[in-house]
C-alpha cells in the first residue's frame, strides 16, 4: 500500500477542543496503559494520563510521590495505544511549581518522550504566569481548579471546595485568570454546582467537570472508579458503570484452581510433531 492510501487518522486538536464549548459535552476519562487507551479511544475525545496513577496503578498513598519518568511511560503508552483521542499528560507534584521555566523544561520532556498533545497543571492564579509562558511557546494547557490533589498537605484531605464566599470568589477568580493566560480548557474538581455553573457560563473556554455538576462543559472521570477496579475510596462523584474485580479475581480464581488440578494446560494448548 502506497503511503498516499493509507487512511490516516487525525488527533483532534486544543484549538478544536476549545471550539467544543457550548456544542456537544467533552467525554475525558483517564487511561494509563496502551489497551485501555485502545478501548477508550472511539468514545473519549480526551485522555488523560493523570497523576492519579500513583494510588490507582502504583499502590501509592497519594500523588505527591509520583515522578516524571512514571507519567512519561505512561503517557508514550497511552500515547501509542490510541489514534485519535487528544491526550493530555499531568505534570507531577514537584516538576513545575518552583517556576515557569521549570515548568517548560519538564513540559518539553513530557511531550517530546510521550508525543502527548498537551499537559495539565494543577492551580489557578498561582500558576497563571506558568501557564502564559508555556502556551506562549506552543504548549497547549489545561488547567485545574476547584479540589487540588497535589495540595493534599495544605488543604487537609480530598474535600469539597466552594463552601464559604471567599472559597467561591477564589474558584471563580482562579478560572478566569486561567482563561486569559491561555489554557484551552479547565478541569474543575470537587466544586458546588453552582460555581461550576457560573464558571462553565461566565468564560469562553470549556470546564471538565469532576464532581462538579452537569453544567460543565465536559466530564472527566478516573477509569477505573467507574469500571469498579479500584476500591481503596469511592468519591460521591462516582458512578460505576461495571464492577470488574469481581469478575477479574473469580478468572484468576478458576485458573489456579485449574493449574493445582492438573486442567490446565489442555491438550488444545500445548505444541505437538505432526
Ligand atoms: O489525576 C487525575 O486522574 C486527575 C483527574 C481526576 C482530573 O487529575
Amino acid at each position: 500500500m502506497s503511503q498516499s492510501s493509507k487512511t490516516s487518522v487525525t488527533r483532534a486538536s486544543s484549538d478544536s477542543i476549545r471550539l467544543r464549548k457550548g456544542k456537544l459535552p467533552i467525554v475525558c476519562i483517564t487511561a494509563y496503559s496502551a489497551p485501555m487507551a485502545k478501548l477508550f479511544d472511539d468514545y473519549a475525545d480526551i485522555i488523560l494520563v493523570g497523576d492519579s496513577l500513583g494510588m490507582v496503578i502504583y499502590g501509592l498513598p497519594s500523588t505527591l510521590q509520583v515522578s516524571v519518568e512514571m507519567m512519561i511511560n505512561h503517557g508514550a503508552a497511552v500515547v501509542r495505544g490510541s489514534k485519535k483521542a487528544f491526550i493530555v499528560v499531568d505534570l507531577p507534584f514537584g516538576s513545575y511549581q518552583s517556576s515557569p521555566k521549570d515548568a517548560f523544561i519538564t513540559a518539553q520532556k513530557v511531550i517530546s518522550e510521550t508525543g502527548c498533545n498537551a499537559v495539565k497543571i494543577e492551580g489557578g492564579r498561582t500558576m497563571a504566569k506558568t501557564v502564559e509562558f508555556l502556551v506562549n511557546r506552543g504548549i497547549p494547557v489545561l488547567g485545574h481548579i476547584g479540589m487540588l490533589p497535589q495540595s493534599y498537605n495544605q488543604i487537609g484531605g480530598y474535600r469539597v471546595r466552594g463552601k464559604t464566599k471567599e472559597a467561591e470568589t477564589e474558584i471563580i477568580q482562579d478560572a478566569n485568570i486561567l482563561e486569559e493566560s491561555g489554557a484551552f480548557g479547565v478541569v474543575i474538581e470537587s466544586v458546588i454546582e453552582n460555581i461550576a455553573e457560573k464558571i462553565t457560563n461566565d468564560i469562553s473556554i470549556p470546564t471538565i467537570g469532576i464532581g462538579a455538576s452537569v453544567k460543565c462543559d465536559g466530564q472527566i472521570i478516573v477509569a477505573e472508579d467507574i469500571l469498579g477496579m479500584f476500591s481503596d475510596f469511592q468519591p460521591k462523584f462516582v458512578k460505576r458503570y461495571a464492577n470488574l474485580s469481581p469478575l477479574i479475581s473469580n478468572a484468576v480464581k478458576n485458573y489456579a484452581d485449574d493449574v493445582r488440578n492438573r486442567r490446565f494446560p489442555g491438550k488444545e494448548h500445548c505444541y505437538y510433531k505432526k
